[in-house]
């Protein structure tokens, strides 16, 4: 059994247009010079601090290949030296000085000059260090941040080369910057690959020019291209291109209007890849793409599954807040599960970055008549909240300028809810909206436009926009989120309202849900409701087309049942698909839902704010998800999606010689009628560069409402699949044609180069 492409001719042809050296790109070479990697190089003993009581030495190091830090216990000589490490590739940001409750707790003991923290992505936990003298945290704080820079503005081709480079020196055990076979068997396996050893040898053998019997770098830049020759893109390209060498181009014009459906902009587009993607400096000047410049545009975010301009803010931000779908995180204070979890100001932080526009806050009395937070009634931590409302100053507006909506689940007595109005005006100061945007009563809900870099209270409030006279509380505190949370029936059900707190609150007033018909007659467009998953699910069920018209003029906020202590989530599709807007997810934990929502706030900018379809924005709107074919314009779509191949597919499992069996399914999202699955067969012992070549079929009865979401998974024939990885968009984001969609891991992170590649066409049914 042989899983890559033997076809000579393609080989040869790698081997004569080789234009790909890696000197010239890889990390280390740009910046080995620097003075502050040079420490990190040179290792320095750093101490790892969990918390005030866990302070350890271990020994930090950055090895030669400029991207991974490696570290262990400096003494931990015989026995169980544990070594770890990671790559700069996960790291985020360094955030300098005392920038984190850890760092906070051991204040006193280490002054800030000594003190860094290491951000990671997705929801990994942060790495909190202290140096021995300042020069050695600023070499690290500095150096790591070029590293980072470094990585992220690499462009495709340094990209592939750092890869490369890194398999090389991975697999190069003995360090002599060379490579025998053995060793390239072994890395081999290290890379998912099961080969037949005639075929490695013979790949082997053509790129040891030298005959050596080993390779180095530059031979083995050749192997690895022989290796990951694409047979189906090759075949792709001669089909297009006149002379079987280049396309020239007219024939890249044609592909792209034929294949890639880019219709009158493909002559302009041509031009643009060819100048972005071709690495020949005399192809180019030919006005000819390559092989290899073909294959670095196909793998690009522009050659990707999703359209470049959706990824861009492209919608328009000036509708009322009711017209969008909001990001939005439940119990956003927990990082872990929900009855003795660990509550804390980190877990703000990861979900503002995430995108998320609205987040949650649970207030509970605390000792000297400070305001705490955390989940009543558990074991969970408490944190203060001021220190939530001084996290939120600093993060909420780092990568959405668009308003974020603080939603206050409020036990604190009248004393303490003053304190909390204190807190608010003066650490938020003008951030905080606390007056009407025009002066006037709304009609509609004002756009997230018109709201740009505000913090909006969501919270209980004495009387209406309209009124500014006293009522009485009674009927205002009654809070059916903590009765429906089944979380607090031994609170007081009435307890008193501070008037300081209640003047914060502007366009997002808490009340209770007392049915459509009279949210018709009497609900102001600045009041809002909260819903458990299991009432929503319901009255979208029983009443879809009501939900809908509510919608277009109120918000409504989703909440995960209090029966889900474990954190998990519901599906929120469901929500979606009748047009509420805060539809609330327990951001910490990873897994389909989230993916879902990761995949819907992915375009637009990511910040945070998704326009509705037009059909859930007019207030006479008769859509029902239950119903898709009843609505005006109602046209649906056959979704073909041709499955060709992946490429370096995760290993799920670490254990060396363990090799995935890897399929791929297809899901869609949406309108009950369009849920819908279908998967391909399995390709036993490949996750290097398995060929499917099967094609799934769909049809979408609405496809402004359906996400797609592609998991690859291992097959086990005995007990579940496990999951290698996915990645889920909007329908309406898909570009149609060869596109490769680049996997994230269940974290929601990027593991390039993961990738799979298909053929998708998108037509009318007919
Ligand atoms: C993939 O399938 C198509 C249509 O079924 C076929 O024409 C083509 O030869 C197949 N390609 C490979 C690499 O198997
Ligand atoms: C890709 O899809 C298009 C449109 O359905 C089809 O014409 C083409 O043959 C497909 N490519 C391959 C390699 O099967």
């Amino acid at each position: 059994y042989d899983c890559i492409n033997q076809n000579p001719d393609v080989a040869e042809s790698v081997l004569r247009n080789h234009m790909w050296t890696i000197e010239d790109s890889a990390v280390i070479i740009c910046i080995q010079d620097d003075p502050h990697v040079k420490v990190m190089m040179a290792g320095s003993t750093l101490r790892k601090v969990k918390s005030r009581s866990w302070k350890k030495q271990r020994h930090f190091r950055l090895l030669e290949d400029g991207m991974t830090i490696w570290y262990k216990s400096r003494w931990a000589g015989r026995g169980h030296s544990t070594c770890e490490y990671f790559s700069i590739t996960e790291v985020e940001a360094v955030r300098e000085g005392h920038q984190s409750e850890v760092l906070l707790s051991i204040a006193e003991e280490f002054p800030a000059d000594l003190c860094f923290t290491l951000v990671f992505h997705g929801r990994q936990g942060n790495l909190d260090l202290v140096a021995e003298s300042t020069e050695e945290a600023q070499a690290w704080i500095q150096g790591v941040r070029k590293l980072i820079h470094k990585t992220q503005t690499m462009d495709e081709k340094e990209r592939l080369d750092q890869w490369v480079w890194d398999w090389f020196n991975k697999a190069d055990k003995n360090k002599d910057g060379k490579m025998n076979f053995k060793e390239v068997r072994k890395l081999l396996k290290m890379m998912n690959v099961e080969m037949n050893e005639e075929h490695a040898l013979h790949l082997f053998t053509m790129a040891d020019k030298s005959e050596s019997g080993s390779l180095e770098i530059e031979q083995f830049v050749h192997f690895y291209k022989m290796l990951t020759q694409r047979d189906e893109v090759w075949k792709v390209f001669q089909d297009f291109s006149g002379d079987g060498e280049k396309l020239m181009l007219e024939e890249l014009e044609n592909f792209l209007r034929t294949e890639q459906q880019e219709g009158e902009q493909s002559a302009q587009h041509a031009q643009e890849l060819t100048d972005r993607y071709e690495p020949s400096e005399s192809a180019k000047k030919q006005g000819a793409m390559t092989f290899d410049g073909f294959q670095m545009y196909l793998c690009s975010q522009e050659g990707s599954i999703f359209k470049p301009e959706h990824r861009q803010l492209h919608q328009d931000m000036s509708q009322p807040l009711s017209h969008y779908f909001i990001s939005s995180s439940h119990n956003t204070y927990l990082l872990e599960n929900q009855l003795r979890g660990h509550s804390s100001l980190e877990a703000y932080i990861k979900a503002l970055k995430r995108g998320c526009r609205c987040v949650e806050v649970d207030c509970w009395d605390g000792s000297d008549g400070e305001p705490v937070v955390y989940h009543g009634h558990t074991l969970t931590s408490k944190i203060l909240f001021k220190d939530v409302i001084s996290t939120l100053k600093e993060y909420a507006f780092k990568v959405s300028d668009f308003p974020v909506i603080l939603s206050l689940e409020n036990h604190c007595s009248v004393e303490q809810q003053t304190v909390m109005a204190q807190h608010l005006s003066q650490i938020l100061g003008d951030t905080l909206l606390t007056t009407l945007v025009d002066g006037l009563i709304p009609q509609q809900l004002p756009s997230p436009q018109e709201l740009k870099g505000k913090i909006l209270l969501k919270a209980k409030k004495i009387g209406g926009l309209e009124v500014c006279l006293d009522e009485t509380l009674t009927d205002e505190v009654s809070d059916e989120e903590e009765m429906a949370n089944g979380e607090c029936s031994d609170d007081p059900p009435k307890s008193k309202l501070s008037r300081e707190l209640s003047d914060l609150v502007v366009y997002c007033k808490s009340v209770h849900f007392h049915g459509f018909e009279h949210a018709r007659l009497h609900g102001k467009c600045y009041e809002m409701s909260s819903f458990s998953e299991s009432k929503a699910k319901k009255l979208a069920k029983e009443a879809g087309t009501d939900f809908v018209q509510y919608n277009t003029k109120q918000m409504s906020r989703i909440y995960p049942s209090g029966l889900r202590t474990d954190s998990s989530n519901y599906n929120p599709q469901e929500m979606w698909n009748v047009g509420c807007q805060i539809v609330a997810l327990n951001f910490q934990t990873a897994g389909l839902e989230m993916d879902l929502n990761d995949g819907l706030f992915r375009q637009n900018g990511c910040c945070g704010y998704v326009l509705k379809p037009d059909f859930m924005r007019d207030g006479s709107t008769q859509f029902s998800p239950e119903k898709p074919d009843g609505k005006q314009g109602y046209k649906p779509l056959r979704l073909s999606i041709q499955v060709m191949s992946g490429q370096q597919l995760p290993k799920v499992n670490q254990k060396e010689g363990s090799i995935v069996d890897p399929l791929v399914r297809v899901e869609i999202y949406g309108v009950p009628q369009d849920q819908a699955r279908e998967e391909t067969s399995h390709i036993n012992n490949n996750g290097f560069n398995p060929v499917w070549n099967e094609t799934l079929n769909f049809v979408i009865h609405t496809p402004e409402l359906a996400l797609v979401r592609f998991v690859v998974e291992d097959y086990d024939k005995a007990s579940r699949n496990d999951f290698m990885g996915q990645f889920t968009l909007p329908f309406t984001c898909l570009q149609a044609g060869y596109r490769h969609i680049h996997l994230l891991s269940r974290d929601g992170t990027a593991i390039p180069p993961s990738s799979l590649f298909v053929n998708i066409s998108i037509s009318e049914l007919t």
